[in-house]
């Protein structure tokens, strides 16, 4: 085995992880960038982002609007002084991809044009077209090969964090076209490996979020934060899962159960406005209300009986014919491309099928406004950190604009902290690498006796299940503990996989298993940490205690992975000029 050294080492090859690449790059173009990536990095989840990406540019909106809204939006957990930083930062980063190759939509006078977006009570989403994540992820891509300092480990899959000393120096990573296990030391490290939505049944997410990197950071003793605060989208298609973007509702769709009922007016969030008038969409109630709030609308309807019934569950219309073929085709193609091929309608005519899907993590591992975690030399960026930017609830369009933002910033504190260090352990890392492989030999492909055989897919599906039942949208004490009991058993049983293909050459199967560990593990955090917090805010709604309780629980949880159940600790929210209030949508 042979050690390969880098300064920077970037675990995940998307949206955060390239943006952190070309900042080392614009820092100091010497230091030498390792982007270590389970995919081919344009095969990452930011390319199927949709909708947008927010920040302040028009001479109507403010500085201050946007902290507000992203601030009540997060239902106040957030911390204040990361909102004002990302919000204060958000633009500079969003004009810079521009000038590497990002072709935002434009007004007919040629200026930026932006789209309402939910719980955002200005336009202030960038947008192009409705392949918004395509053109920044192609923009990323471009410029970081521009850089000679970045070399790329495409299709290779880290298992374990090397830990020397208590700093973080480096990765284990699975070659996959060889099997190889590649010890790769960085003197920092950047987790960049997005979120974990395949921890449920139904989710907008890609099948390569399975919160790997929560994982990694989470078994080196690192806290995951905040984990109970999982987002719903209110518009996924029954069934794949796949997103229908909040754009289709910024541009004038409204949802309707099945009396045909625009049924968000019962539920505080406004009343219903003329989509056909020229004041739209310039109204921002209703289906422009925050996720949340609409899944939880959603899931009421359900309940009343007012839901239409389909081979995957209950689901309500999304109606944007109104809208007619030209704006359609010009604002959101692909949502009529997607319609066409998954669900075989054509939203010009007809209306989509939708219900509300697991779409992002609030939650992931603990760091601070500079992506550092209380790990020396480990950083995170983007969906897997929780630099305590979205609270309770992320707004639809901060996301893409959060992994520019605080991609850059880890890396810029990356490169700070590096420079101060010297050679590396050479010998412990290989050690450590060593023990690695050993471990995945001796667990994975050691022919076993047949007896209490388990399947990879049926423990998923089993986790998949309990997730949905126990932690979704609305939860109990009595919920969670079933969730966390059958998790705990989940876990057991995958100590039983075993596999059937031993060959090295992309084995899929292999790192199907080491994707379920990371899965089990993320979930047990998320359903411990909800379990612990008695109180509904944004996302995380108990109905056994349906108040939020600022008394107890204005904190971030802390989860730390123990022998037995995991360990919660919390920290205190950070305010700095917004004093808890009540959140208003609505024409309020
Ligand atoms: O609906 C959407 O386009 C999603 C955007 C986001 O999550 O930021």
């Amino acid at each position: 085995m042979e050690l390969l050294t880098h300064d920077i080492l970037i675990v995940g090859g998307g949206g955060a992880g390239l943006r952190a690449a070309i900042a080392i790059g614009e820092e100091n173009p010497k230091l030498s960038v390792g982007v270590v990536s389970k995919v081919y990095p344009m095969r990452s989840h930011t390319v199927s982002a949709e909708g947008g990406a927010a920040a302040v540019i028009k001479p109507n909106d403010s500085i201050e609007n946007h902290i507000y809204d992203t601030i009540s939006g997060a239902d106040w957990l957030a911390d204040q002084d990361v909102v004002e930083t990302f919000v204060n930062q958000a633009p500079e980063e969003m004009i810079q991809l521009e000038h590497w190759g990002c072709p935002w939509s434009r007004e007919p006078d040629g200026s930026v044009a932006v789209r309402p977006f939910g719980g955002m009570k200005i336009e202030r989403t960038w947008f192009a077209a409705d392949k918004t994540g395509f053109h920044m992820l192609h923009a990323l891509f471009q410029t970081a090969l521009k850089y000679d300092n970045i070399t790329r480990y495409d299709e290779c899959f880290a298992t374990k964090l090397l830990v020397h000393d208590g700093r973080c120096l480096g990765v284990t990573a699975l070659e996959l076209q060889t099997g190889q296990l590649l010890p790769i030391a960085g003197k920092a490290v950047i987790l960049c490996t997005g979120g974990g939505g395949r921890i449920f049944p139904f989710t907008t997410n890609a099948a390569i979020k399975n919160g790997d990197g929560m994982a990694l950071a989470y078994r080196a003793g690192v806290a995951l934060k905040d984990m109970e605060f999982v987002q719903y989208h209110p518009t996924g298609l029954p069934g794949t899962g796949i997103l229908i973007t909040e754009a289709s509702r910024g541009e004038g769709g409204i949802l309707l159960n099945k009396d045909g009922r625009r049924y968000l007016q019962d539920y505080d969030l406004g009343e219903p406005f003329d989509v056909t008038s020229p004041e739209h969409p310039r109204k921002r109630t209703m289906e422009l209300g925050p996720r949340d709030r609409l899944s939880q609308a959603f899931e009421l309807e359900r309940q009343k009986g007012l839901t239409l019934k389909g081979e995957y569950g209950d689901y309500v219309h999304l109606d944007v014919t109104h809208m007619g073929q030209k704006k359609i085709n010009k604002k959101i193609p692909f949502v009529r491309e997607l319609c066409r091929n998954y669900v075989g309608i054509d939203p010009v005519h007809e209306f989509i099928p939708v219900r509300p899907v697991i779409h992002y993590m609030m939650g992931g591992v603990h760091t601070n406004v500079d992506g550092e975690t209380p790990m020396p030399g480990l950083y995170a960026a983007g969906e897997c950190a929780c630099g305590s930017l979205n609270g309770a609830n992320r707004l639809g369009s901060n996301s893409l604009t959060e992994l520019l933002v605080f991609g850059a910033r880890a890396a810029r504190a990356a490169v700070k902290y590096t420079e101060s260090l010297g050679d590396f352990p050479q010998s412990e890392l290989l050690a450590q690498a060593q023990d690695e492989q050993a471990r995945i030999r001796e667990r994975y492909f050691k022919p076993g006796d047949g007896k209490g055989k388990e399947s990879i897919a049926a423990i998923r599906t089993a986790m998949n299940d309990t997730m949905e039942d126990g932690a979704g949208i609305y939860r109990t004490d009595e919920s969670l503990r079933k969730t966390s009991e059958i998790l705990r058993e989940l876990k057991e049983r995958a100590k039983n996989v075993e596999l059937a293909d031993h060959s090295l050459s992309f084995n899929t199967e292999l790192t199907a298993a080491l994707e379920l560990e990371y899965m089990l593990d993320i979930a047990e955090s998320l359903a411990h940490s909800a379990l612990a917090r008695t109180e509904s805010r944004g996302s995380h709604q108990r109905t056994d205690h349906p108040q939020r309780d600022d008394d107890n629980f204005l904190k971030h949880s802390l989860a730390y992975q123990t022998d037995g159940d995991p360990r919660i600790e919390y920290l205190d929210v950070v305010i700095t000029k917004w004093p808890p209030g009540e959140r208003v949508y609505g024409s309020k």
